[in-house]
């Protein structure tokens, strides 16, 4: 069972030190939220484990970190300048802003009055001005998805590696939206990251390559620990596809306030290749793209049968850091009932995801044999590079045992007397609570093990 409202995360979040309200001292900044000391191992490890899966583990996709201030040319051949809207509408009588299409029965979402102004289109994009000078003209925008620096790198990626169609880039990194009603926590923010791979494929092989990735993701998402039956295949009906989709499906999770996107998986066709590129009129393009008069390069490649040139289509995986990490906590959060009355809070999070990968605890707060003897285990396992080890030096064990089931951390290790003379610990698992008693050199491969679940 995951949790049953996103108040009981979002209360662990904060007590625990995962996610923050963005500078909550001066009162918040609406849909902007800070990772905390937990949060940003969490995360870190999320993007690590899309990363080994969707470029370390494959020889057909590299990697790119590119910038999110962009130029302005890029968003206006992209068609986000003129298409990346949301229907806006207000309240003439409380004054309140909301989207259309989150209105039902036509009346206000915050007093309920039907008096509402004519949805009208309002550009998520946000500006900002670049250089001393500030006109009209000397603004670039922060980028609304990482999948465009993809595109206008697509000639540098083939020239620096030779690589041949089929192949992909991947990048993570953040992406920026005014959205008019941020929403749900960490769900719907103004500031988030998004780990997009743009895969391109010959015309004609485009449909199956979208069936490959749509169950390659499927399977990348229950490896984080997220059930399949939770998740709900989408085929985005063709009157809401984007401007560039000739098809997409989204990956739709059960979050605690409903069941809404995860990921999109889009065929974005030869569209933003094709307008990104100069000599457009020479590269068969297939679709409807934007006249594109200031390109400087051809983002197209030659067929070496026919010679001629051909503009690769695009099967995009894209998916969002922030909707992931709500999605893997909303799934290992548990509350539990124990003997005595007792209940507990478990964050059964996957091994490789955990903020916290082992806590060694002295079994004694003051006694300096055993407290240098467990620094000694500490560093050694921290030194193995499998994630964060803490010393958990506070003396309470019960405690201890509480504090690392609510973060996820899989193992306690406890350093006691007979630790000293026989070299052996008590290492106390987090899901079964069941203790072991176990040699201290076994401790590396208990880890190593773990992080393979
Ligand atoms: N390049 C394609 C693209 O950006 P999208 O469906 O608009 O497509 C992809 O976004 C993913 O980014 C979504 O599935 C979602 O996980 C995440 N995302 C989009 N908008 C978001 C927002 N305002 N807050 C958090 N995540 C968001």
């Amino acid at each position: 069972m995951p949790a049953q409202s996103m108040d009981q995360l979002v209360s662990l979040c904060k007590r625990r030190g995962f996610i923050f309200q963005t500078n909550e001292i001066y009162g918040g900044l609406q849909g902007v939220y800070d990772y905390g000391p937990l949060g940003v191992e969490l995360k870190e490890n999320l993007k690590k484990a899309w990363w080994t899966t969707m470029v370390y583990s494959r020889d057909d996709v590299e990697g790119l970190d590119a910038s999110i201030l962009t130029n302005k040319k890029v968003l206006k051949y992209s068609g986000h300048e003129e298409t990346f809207t949301d229907p806006l509408v207000d309240c003439k009588d409380c004054k309140n802003r909301m989207r259309a299409d989150h209105i039902k029965d036509s009346k206000c979402l915050h007093c309920g009055s039907t008096n509402l102004t004519e949805p009208r289109p309002f550009n998520l994009m946000f500006k900002t001005n670049i250089g001393p000078v500030s006109d009209d003209e000397s603004y670039a925008y922060l980028r609304p998805e990482t999948a465009q620096q993809i595109f206008t790198n697509f000639k540098n990626v083939i020239d620096s590696t030779s690589k041949t169609i089929p192949f992909g880039i991947a990048q993570i990194g953040k992406a920026f939206r005014n959205e008019i009603t941020p929403r749900n926590f960490i769900f719907r923010v103004r500031e988030f990251e998004q780990m997009e791979l743009e895969f391109f494929v010959k015309k004609g092989e485009d449909e199956s390559w979208h069936e490959y990735w749509i169950e390659e993701r499927v399977s990348w998402w229950e490896q984080q620990g997220v059930e399949k039956d939770r998740i709900e295949i989408l085929h985005v009906p063709k009157e809401e596809l984007s401007h560039y989709s000739k098809a997409t499906v989204d990956l739709m999770y059960k979050f605690p306030h409903g069941v809404e996107e995860l990921e999109g998986i889009a065929n974005r066709t030869d569209f933003d290749l094709g307008s990104h590129s100069k000599n457009q009129q020479d590269l068969n393009i297939t679709t409807e793209v934007i006249n594109n008069k200031d390109s400087n390069a051809k983002l197209a490649v030659q067929n070496l049968e026919s010679k001629e040139w051909e503009v690769p289509y695009v099967i995009e995986p894209s998916a969002g850091v922030d909707r992931g990490v709500l999605a893997v906590l909303n799934e290992a959060y548990k509350e539990e009932s124990l003997e005595n009355n007792k209940s507990r809070v478990v964050l059964a999070l996957k091994p490789h995801l955990s903020p916290i990968k082992a806590a060694v605890i002295p079994i004694k707060k003051n006694n300096p044999t055993i407290v240098d003897f467990s620094k000694e285990i500490k560093d050694k396992l921290q030194k193995l590079g499998l994630g964060r080890v803490v010393l958990e030096n506070t003396g309470n064990i019960g405690k201890s045992y509480r504090k690392h089931d609510e973060i996820g951390t899989p193992i306690c290790i406890t350093i006691d007397f007979d630790t000293i003379e026989d070299k052996t610990v008590t290492v106390r698992d987090r899901d079964s609570m069941k203790q072991n008693r176990i040699k201290t050199e076994d401790l590396e491969g208990l880890l190593r093990s773990l992080l393979q679940q």
